[in-house]
């Protein structure tokens, strides 16, 4: 299996890491615009096998796509983070410029691959792609509900003091406040988590989960990649082994959950083929109301990308 990771910073470099350590593919290309920056990462990467003994090859390339011919998987993480005086819209402009361009080559040297999106806005550059590959749509999606579920899960291992192994959870909607945990599907072991903590401490996780991302803003100076990178291997290591894992993804809805032409985050099975099946859960009326929501904020980000036609350039 081959596997390219676009964008060779702190997310990328990380995925990359994972998808050797753990053996997920035997070739893995870390591809970056700036000179030398992927194939330094990548002999670093490489120089861990004899410690770590494993045989995943890590190679790196400044932007020639041809060194990422037939990938199987493709993670974008390629994009800037907003620096101080540049408005959202400049930062959508910027990184859809981007993102256009790094799925067009994604698209002519992989035009079998699957391509995960981790690149912010992410449900906003996730149709971006999409638009660009001008693939099916169950080969383009999103990465955030992953690492947004983790984060809900980390909390409540934390707060509970239990393995965060012991606890499943799903989350919805779109990557940013509007994000909807769901405590009525979170268990520990098969318990509602709702039997074993208290509803105030629950909202307050909740609340800590949707703002999960700027936490660590705050504390860092930039934007998380550990679990960023661990999540987008994840996903990654859901395909090339065909596991039909059950994740919160960013998938493009034509009709499900009552939503049309939109990028969102819904539970979908995992395998060979990307997204086999997006499960409809039974939402109650609140959980609706917050999903809707959340949709309706994200098309609104949507829409500004279409003003913008940066995929019709
Ligand atoms: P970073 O700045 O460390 O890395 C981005 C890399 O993209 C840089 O090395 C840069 O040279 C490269 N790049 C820029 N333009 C390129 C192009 N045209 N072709 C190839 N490479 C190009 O940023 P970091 O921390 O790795 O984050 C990457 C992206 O992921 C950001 O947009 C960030 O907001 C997003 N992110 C998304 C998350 C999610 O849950 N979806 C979580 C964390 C980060
Ligand atoms: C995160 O959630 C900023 O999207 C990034 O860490």
């Amino acid at each position: 299996m081959k596997v390219t990771v676009v964008g060779a910073g702190n997310v990328g470099a990380t995925c990359a890491d994972v998808l050797a350590q753990r053996e997920i593919a035997n070739e893995i290309v870390l591809l970056d615009i700036k000179e030398g920056f992927a194939e330094g990462k990548a002999l670093d990467i490489w120089q861990t096998a004899p410690i770590n003994l494993y045989d995943s090859r890590t190679t790196g390339s400044t932007n020639d796509y041809s060194k990422t011919a037939d990938s199987d998987v493709v993670v974008i993480t390629s994009g800037l983070p907003r620096k101080p005086g540049m408005s959202r819209d400049d930062l959508i402009a910027t990184n859809a410029g981007i993102v256009k361009t790094v799925t067009e080559n994604i698209a002519k040297y992989s035009p079998n691959a699957i391509i995960i999106i981790v690149s912010n806005p992410l449900d906003v550059m996730t149709y971006c792609a999409y638009l660009s590959a001008k693939f099916d749509s169950k080969k383009v999606f999103g990465m955030a509900g992953v690492l947004d579920t983790a984060r809900y899960r980390a909390f409540l291992a934390t707060e509970l003091n239990v393995s965060p192994k012991d606890i499943q959870a799903i989350l919805m909607g779109g990557h940013g406040d509007t994000m909807v945990p769901l405590p009525r599907y979170t268990t520990v072991s098969g318990i509602p988590v709702t039997e074993l903590i208290s509803a105030e401490k629950l909202d307050e996780i909740i609340e800590r989960t949707k703002f999960g991302g700027g936490e660590i803003v705050k504390l860092l100076g930039t934007s998380a990649w550990y679990a960023p990178g661990a999540a987008a291997a994840q996903m990654v290591e859901a395909i090339v082994r065909d596991q039909k894992r059950i994740f919160p993804v960013c998938a493009w809805l034509q009709g499900e959950y009552g939503f049309n032409d939109i990028y969102l985050g819904v539970p979908v099975v995992l395998g060979k083929n990307g997204i086999e099946k997006i499960i409809e859960l039974d939402l109650n009326t609140a959980e609706k109301e917050l999903l809707k929501e959340s949709a309706v904020a994200v098309k609104g980000v949507m829409d500004v990308l279409d003003n913008m036609n940066v995929t019709n350039a």
